[in-house]
């Protein structure tokens, strides 16, 4: 069964929505743990507006099954996560005018700083992700750049309004799990999932890992997080499948 690592960002988002000290993120992440989540996910930004330093080292303290931090190729960023060690380090591109992450990060571009960030990360023994479009030219540049994981990005899907986008958005999915899986790269998936569009992925056995946060962060305001992981838990324990698509 594919795993589910819970992104407890929009926990701290609420906190400092009033600058108070609580909803407490890293309570938020226990919660999840206890109710069978795999990993813990935050996203530290150059701006902090949501996760702060502080919560990412008592993370590093508490988390019980793996803590994945993501965060811009900055040298600030490279410095904290050496000093920290989470278990993964997530690349991801980031404008500060955004509302959330818009898109994979261009590792054709920025091919050169990525690659010096990924040795760096992983010479420290930090595994590294790439969060990458469902691109075949990206992945292939994240194999050669000795990624050790892609998260492909799963928003244009999850976003798509016709039926004909969201067909063409998930074809490319399934190609990209197929190539990387291939090549060897963990294959993990992430943003916009909620608790319908997970249902697509039933039968793409090669996606290792879903990190979900919006969604399941909504619902734990109503249900509380215990039973919001508890139900994203069992939506991915059904997608398993024998079945090749
Ligand atoms: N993966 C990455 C790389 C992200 O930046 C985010 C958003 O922080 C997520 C997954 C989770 O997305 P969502 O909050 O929409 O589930």
């Amino acid at each position: 069964m594919a795993h589910l690592a819970v992104n407890v960002d929009h926990v701290a988002t609420l906190r400092e929505a009033r600058g108070a000290k609580y909803p407490e993120p890293v309570a938020a992440a226990i919660a999840a743990e206890t109710a069978g989540a795999d990993g813990v996910v935050v996203h530290l930004r150059e701006d902090r507006r949501h996760i702060h330093e502080r919560d990412v080292r008592i993370l590093r303290q508490i988390v019980r099954t793996k803590l994945i931090l993501e965060m811009a190729a900055t040298t600030e960023m490279l410095g904290i996560a050496l000093d920290i060690k989470p278990d993964v380090v997530t690349l991801v591109p980031e404008k500060r005018e955004e509302l959330t992450t818009e898109g994979g990060l261009d590792i054709i571009t920025h091919k050169d700083n990525i690659k010096d960030a990924v040795a760096t990360l992983k010479n420290n023994g930090i595994d590294v992700c790439i969060f990458i479009d469902p691109d075949l030219d990206q992945i292939k540049t994240a194999h050669r750049i000795d990624a050790d994981m892609i998260e492909i990005h799963t928003g244009a899907f999850c976003d798509a309004t016709s039926e004909h986008k969201k067909t063409a958005e998930f074809s490319r999915i399934v190609d990209a799990a197929k190539i990387g899986n291939k090549l060897k790269l963990g294959v993990n998936a992430g943003h916009g999932i909620c608790y319908n569009t997970i249902k697509a992925f039933k039968g793409l056995n090669e996606i290792n890992e879903f990190s979900i946060g919006h969604s399941i962060i909504s619902r734990a305001i109503l249900t509380g997080m215990d039973q919001a992981v508890k139900d994203m838990v069992q939506l991915i324990k059904e997608l398993k499948s024998n079945e090749a698509l």
